[in-house]
Parts: C-alpha cells; sequence; structure tokens
C-alpha cells in the first residue's frame, strides 16, 4: 500500500499537469505628458553599451501648431524613479509612430508625420539622426500627404537601402488618394535634403503600414489602407529589384473592404511554426482583431490567406466622426513554462480608453484560434495610442508603456507571468 502511495506520488511529480497562469500587469510607474499619442522602444548607445529609449510622439489639435517628440533616454534605469522626458524636436506637425532608421545611420529615426485633421494633413517623413534635427526626405509638392510608417529596401540594387511608405492625401471635396512610393538613397552618409521620390502605384495604394517579408524566394511587401479599406500585398517580378513600377503585381489578402488600421507580419501566432499576419481593424461600431495564416501550400502569390477573426465588437467609448476602436496588436511571446506555446496578444483599445491581453485557449492545438479576452488597463475616457512593449530592464518579464492621450499620462506596467 504505502508502496503504492510512493508510487503514485513520483509519476504525479515527473508527470505534472501544465497549467498556464494568467498574465498579471503590475503598475510600477507613471510619468505626465500632455497628449502622449505613439510609444516606442529604440535601441540606442549609452556608455560603451545598448540602451532603451522611449519615443513617444505628441500632437494637439489647433489647426497649424507644430507638435513634439519627446524622449526618455536609458529607460531600464528610470523605470521606478521620477521620469522627465526631453524634447527631441517641436518642429514637426502631427508626428506619428516612430520608425527605426539603423538601417541607415545607426541609432537613427524616421518620424512620419500628418493625418487628417484640418490644418494638421501637410505631413513628410522626417530623418533624424542622433545629432541632427529634423530632415524632411519627400520633396514638397505643395500637397497635403500623410505618412505612418516606412520600410527598406535596395530597390534599384545600387547597394543603397531606398525608402518605402504608403501616403494619403484627402482633399475637402472628393475622395482619398492612396500612393506607394519609394525615395532613392542618393548614397550619402549623411542625410542632407530630400531623396528623388519614385511612384509605384499612384492611386489605389496603401496608407499605413508596409512591412517587407522574405517568403520562401520571395521578397514581398504587405500592406494597409485604411482610408481606401484595403488589405494587400506586393510583389516585383523582377525581385529583388522593385524600381520598374510596371513589373509590380498587387493582389488582396481579404477582399473585405474594412478600415485596416494596423498589420503585423508575426513568426507565429497558433504554435505551427509558420507567420501568421496579424491584422486589426479600427471602426466605430464592430472593430476586431484577425489572424491570417499564410497559404499553407504552393505560391503565396496565388493561394489563399486563411482568416480567423479573433476578437470583434470592440468600439470607441463615445461616437463621434474619426473615432474608432480598437488599435495596434503585438504578439508577446512569454517563456516562462512549457504550458504556454503560443504568444500573448496585447491589444490598445484606441478611443474605447482599454489594453487588453487575449490569450489563447488551447496552447497545444494549432487548429484552434479561440482567445479569452482580459481588459489589463482601463483609462476613463481617454484614448490609448499606441503601446510599446519590450523587457528593457532584462529580469525576463516585459514592460508596457501605456500612452493615454486625454489624461496627459503614460502609464508603465510590468507583465507578470507566475
Ligand atoms: C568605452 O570604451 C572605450 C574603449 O574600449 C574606453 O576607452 C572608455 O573608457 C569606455 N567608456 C566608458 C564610459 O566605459
Ligand atoms: C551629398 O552630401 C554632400 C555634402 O553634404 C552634398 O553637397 C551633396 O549635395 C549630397 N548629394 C546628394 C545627392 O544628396
Ligand atoms: C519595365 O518593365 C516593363 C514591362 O516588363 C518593360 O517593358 C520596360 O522596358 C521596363 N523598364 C525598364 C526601364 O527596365
Ligand atoms: C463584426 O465584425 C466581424 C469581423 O469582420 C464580423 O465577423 C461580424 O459579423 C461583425 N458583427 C456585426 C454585428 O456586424
Amino acid at each position: 500500500m504505502q508502496f503504492y502511495h510512493l508510487i503514485l506520488l513520483v509519476s504525479i511529480s515527473v508527470c505534472p499537469i501544465l497549467v498556464k497562469s494568467e498574465i498579471k500587469p503590475v503598475l510600477i510607474n507613471k510619468f505626465e505628458l500632455a497628449h502622449a499619442g505613439f510609444s516606442t522602444l529604440l535601441r540606442t548607445w549609452t556608455l560603451n553599451s545598448t540602451s532603451w529609449a522611449l519615443v513617444i510622439s505628441c500632437f494637439n489639435p489647433i489647426p497649424g501648431t507644430t507638435d513634439y517628440v519627446y524622449n526618455v533616454a536609458n529607460i531600464e534605469w528610470q523605470l521606478t524613479t521620477k521620469i522627465t522626458p526631453t524634447v527631441l524636436t517641436n518642429q514637426i506637425i502631427w508626428p506619428n509612430g516612430i520608425v527605426p532608421a539603423d538601417t541607415l545611420l545607426p541609432y537613427s529615426i524616421i518620424v512620419p508625420s500628418g493625418f487628417l485633421v484640418p490644418g494638421k494633413t501637410n505631413g513628410n517623413l522626417y530623418f533624424i539622426s542622433q545629432t541632427g534635427s529634423p530632415t524632411p526626405l519627400v520633396p514638397n509638392d505643395k500637397t497635403n500627404w500623410f505618412y505612418h510608417d516606412a520600410d527598406f529596401k535596395d530597390m534599384d540594387g545600387d547597394g543603397h537601402f531606398d525608402i518605402v511608405a504608403g501616403r494619403a492625401n484627402i482633399p475637402i471635396i472628393g475622395g482619398p488618394t492612396t500612393q506607394l512610393i519609394w525615395l532613392k538613397n542618393p548614397g550619402n552618409y549623411s542625410v542632407t535634403g530630400p531623396w528623388k521620390l519614385n511612384y509605384l502605384l499612384t492611386t489605389g495604394g496603401p496608407d499605413i503600414q508596409v512591412q517587407f517579408a522574405h517568403i520562401g524566394s520571395l521578397t514581398v511587401l504587405f500592406a494597409n489602407s485604411y482610408f481606401t479599406r484595403k488589405l494587400q500585398m506586393f510583389w516585383s517580378d523582377s525581385d529583388p529589384l522593385w524600381s520598374n513600377a510596371s513589373q509590380l503585381h498587387v493582389r488582396h489578402i481579404d477582399y473585405e473592404p474594412l478600415s485596416y488600421a494596423y498589420i503585423q507580419l508575426t513568426n507565429d501566432l497558433n504554435g505551427d511554426q509558420k507567420p501568421d499576419l496579424l491584422v486589426t481593424v479600427n471602426d466605430e461600431f464592430n472593430g476586431s482583431l484577425i489572424a491570417y495564416e499564410l497559404p499553407t501550400s504552393g505560391d503565396i502569390r496565388t493561394g489563399d490567406f486563411i482568416k480567423h477573426v479573433l476578437a470583434t465588437g470592440f468600439k470607441p467609448f463615445s461616437q463621434g466622426k474619426g473615432k474608432g476602436a480598437p488599435g495596434q496588436a503585438f504578439a508577446v511571446q512569454f517563456y516562462s513554462g512549457p504550458a504556454r506555446k503560443k504568444p500573448v496578444i496585447i491589444l490598445s483599445g484606441d478611443d474605447d480608453g482599454c489594453v487588453y491581453s487575449l490569450e489563447a485557449l488551447h496552447d497545444d492545438d494549432p487548429s484552434n484560434w479561440e482567445y479569452s479576452k482580459k481588459i489589463i488597463h482601463q483609462s476613463k475616457k481617454s484614448t490609448i495610442g499606441q503601446i510599446s512593449i519590450e523587457d528593457v530592464d532584462s529580469d525576463g518579464h516585459p514592460e508596457m508603456f501605456v500612452p493615454a492621450y486625454n489624461e496627459g499620462i503614460v502609464y508603465i506596467y510590468r507583465l507578470m507571468d507566475n
């Protein structure tokens, strides 16, 4: 009897039932910053080692005024002390999310700017090096384009990385024009002025995000249009050369015309070790979070993307023109235990004032796309901007930075998984 009992004990400890703990946010700090909009964590170089900088774009709706980009250097040293951000620039109108531009020059950034707000529509892509002031990269043609993202590729094979971006122009009367453009790198190591503008698509292009990826032997560009409601994939017949617009192809990833707001190609969402596209649809009545499996067999150019709606029904806390939910989503891999195989999805609610965590219900089943959804931050009547997440202090628990726009506060959480 005793012997049997012992065997039972041993078998229990050898074969424990895998139970996944829930992600718990712990508020560790906050600081004031008026109109905090987009936050981004960037790699920097301080005292002979890499460090994290938290960069935050801030903007107000007062027509014609310039806005602010702030910097918190070495954020990992200041997680529990009083934080005072410094001004990186006060010369840009409506700065959007920051794009790291280390590909061009180590520790430099691009600030895409402009938005559909009166007096704030004249945007550009501004290059800022560690020492310099903002240099506009797009020649100013006196037309009001706004920019949200950029990616890098040597388009014409001259050995220098060029810039690719989508952009939108929305006249007071008439529909939006959306374009896919590229800017030719003149091959100077210092950026002194605008680069030559080239067109890949002069209408019906993307206007928010662009992301290059290598799928098999082909380079593709994932992109989305919020204003003309498109989710697209581009490729070139002369890949790796992309400079001849007549050799460029575009396909729809989803034919449904929705206000696609953010896209992210993840390494894997469902545990099948294959990349998946994570997409949010920002809407006034029924926003959603969607995943697409890349075509599983055959050709990425012709195969079907398999759609999985992960969560729906997001809407702003008060209805209003231009308001919507949710915002950007991030797949975050926790390495805490064998029970958690799929990444956790952290989602900004945008105009609903919340931040959500979505955890897979069945980590062992790649064919199951069910998630539990939990609110991990709620701001009273404040839009939530672009959150950023990294384990900046390398303690094994990621920190999450949450800009609450109307409150003028940036919240700092540590995401615990135990
Ligand atoms: C950085 O590295 C250089 C060269 O190894 C060394 O001379 C210098 O003292 C270091 N500076 C700091 C602040 O550690
Ligand atoms: C390259 O940089 C030099 C020095 O700043 C400048 O005079 C020149 O116009 C630049 N060339 C291009 C093509 O931007
Ligand atoms: C661009 O591609 C088209 C179609 O393949 C071709 O006819 C044209 O010659 C190409 N242009 C250049 C400059 O290579
Ligand atoms: C909300 O959007 C999702 C995803 O597009 C869709 O599946 C669902 O039917 C929509 N619900 C309503 C009530 O329109």
